[in-house]
């Protein structure tokens, strides 16, 4: 039976308001920090992209509409943060879906004060002459980056009359970054449920393989579990590829037809209140590894599990990189396939592991799937600390299609990724993508098989 886990309580307002604080314990009193978040996008004449805000607004706000704008300043005594929102309109509401408007900003929101969107100009103006730095990503929405521009233009005269006007343009994203790299308790639970529910939608596609299938029937049960679960559906297109397609590292045309003896690789993960999950698994579409595809398969898991544990407070952003790229060299020099020492099969530039294994094994993961965060502030490497969350995700790829390398006949075609969410705890790796079956015996025993 599918047994979707409890919701996690929402993201409180208390938590919105420390997350703002800690921001705000960085800047200066005469800042105006901007958060914008993105502008909705056409995909054709009336019919716009699903929106999806900024993950930086998300983060300080958990506001999620579009044409809105969070300004923070300081009145002298204390920081103020202004809500710009999308005024109650009963026509648009008719056609577009209700508004909280600015009443219902008030009422439920980590904000001071909020305004309709439609005032925004003239008092970002007035917010903006009063500021000497301006903290704002530009890029993000070109209305905001307008008024702003017009504002800098403005200043020399401001600043004659007054003595103060924006001298500078600062982006705050390095300073949201750094707060977001660290997960709170809620956000993990977030991070958890997304895990949990993408699971489930894994193990349910692995019970609906079988010789034949499209990759989109086996991307649309995930999807469709994605939905029916009640996320807000996918974290980044979902990458369902069998056969030499799995190969191919972001293929995502997913209409091939599975055939016996090929392996489907299926990378897809939801997101759950702003937050990603982001898991791959690869199984033979039949039901049964061969033995080549069992000697690739152990060779990755075994590389997963070494790097899985290198997710430890105190160890460097890359120690899980440099276990799993060590035991897959290993593997690949016992099986004949790669034939330099394992010093040399190492190397960046010329070792013969690049061949076979072309990506990291891992990122940041939160409110992006890809999530922020400097890997090697100032040139160092990182070192984990409680409360990061990152990808574990190493593979081997032979693509018999490459015209660059001789592929081995034995191997052709396996493509082997397995992907997991790991979080860093103070007693060790804390895997929430653990539900989702990897074992070799696990995957035989389920591929094909309905739930009971
Ligand atoms: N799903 C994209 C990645 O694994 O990085
Ligand atoms: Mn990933
Ligand atoms: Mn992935």
């Amino acid at each position: 039976m599918l047994q979707i886990g409890e919701k996690p309580a929402a993201i409180s307002i208390d938590e919105f308001r420390s997350r703002q604080r800690r921001l705000m314990s960085q800047l200066r009193p005469d800042d105006l920090l901007i958060i914008c978040p993105n502008m909705e996008s056409t995909r054709s004449n009336d019919v716009h992209y699903p929106y999806r805000s900024s993950s930086d607004m998300l983060y300080l706000s958990g506001w999620k509409d579009p044409e809105s704008i969070l300004t923070a300043h300081n009145d002298g005594k204390s920081w103020i943060v202004t809500l710009f929102v999308q005024p109650k309109d009963t026509l648009k509401e008719i056609w577009e879906g209700r508004r909280e408007g600015v009443e219902g900003a008030l009422k439920g929101w980590a904000i001071d004060f909020a305004h309709s969107i439609e005032d925004a100009s003239t008092l970002l103006a007035q917010m903006i002459a009063k500021a000497n730095r301006i903290l704002h990503r530009s890029g993000i929405n070109s209305l905001v980056d307008n008024m702003v521009n017009d504002a800098i233009e403005r200043r020399d005269r401001g600043r004659q009359q007054f003595g103060n006007g924006p001298i500078s343009i600062e982006d705050p994203s390095a300073k949201i970054a750094e707060l977001r790299l660290r997960k709170s308790a809620a956000e993990i639970s977030q991070m958890r449920h997304a895990s949990q529910i993408s699971s489930l939608a894994h193990e349910i596609s692995m019970r609906h393989s079988a010789v034949g299938r499209r990759e989109y029937q086996l991307q649309s049960v995930i999807e469709g579990f994605f939905s029916y679960a009640g996320t807000s559906g996918w974290a980044y297109p979902s990458i369902v590829g069998c056969g030499e397609n799995a190969t191919v590292l972001h293929y995502t045309v997913n209409d091939d037809i599975c055939q016996d003896g090929e392996i489907i690789l299926i990378d897809a993960g939801a997101e759950y209140n702003g937050y990603a999950a982001d898991i791959t698994r690869s199984w033979p579409i039949n039901g049964k590894f061969t033995t080549p595809q069992k000697e690739i398969y152990q060779l990755v898991l075994n590389a997963q599990l070494a790097a899985i544990d290198e997710c430890r407070v105190g160890r460097p952003y890359n120690a899980p990189h440099e276990a799993a790229r060590k035991i897959l060299a290993e593997g690949l020099i016992e099986l004949g396939i790669i034939t330099q020492t394992l010093d040399e099969a190492l190397c960046m530039e010329n070792g013969q592991l690049r061949m076979w294994y072309m990506h990291n094994t891992g990122h940041w993961i939160g409110l992006d799937v890809h999530d922020v965060g400097i890997y090697k502030p100032n040139g160092e490497a990182r070192l984990l600390e409680e409360g990061m969350c990152l990808t574990v995700e190493p593979g081997l790829y032979f693509g018999a299609w490459r015209p660059d390398i001789d592929c081995p006949e034995r191997y052709a075609n396996i493509g082997i990724r397995i992907e997991d969410d790991v979080l860093v705890t103070s007693t060790g790796p804390d895997v929430l993508t653990k539900d989702c079956p990897k074992t070799i015996l696990d995957l035989e025993s389920l591929i094909g098989k309905d739930f009971e």
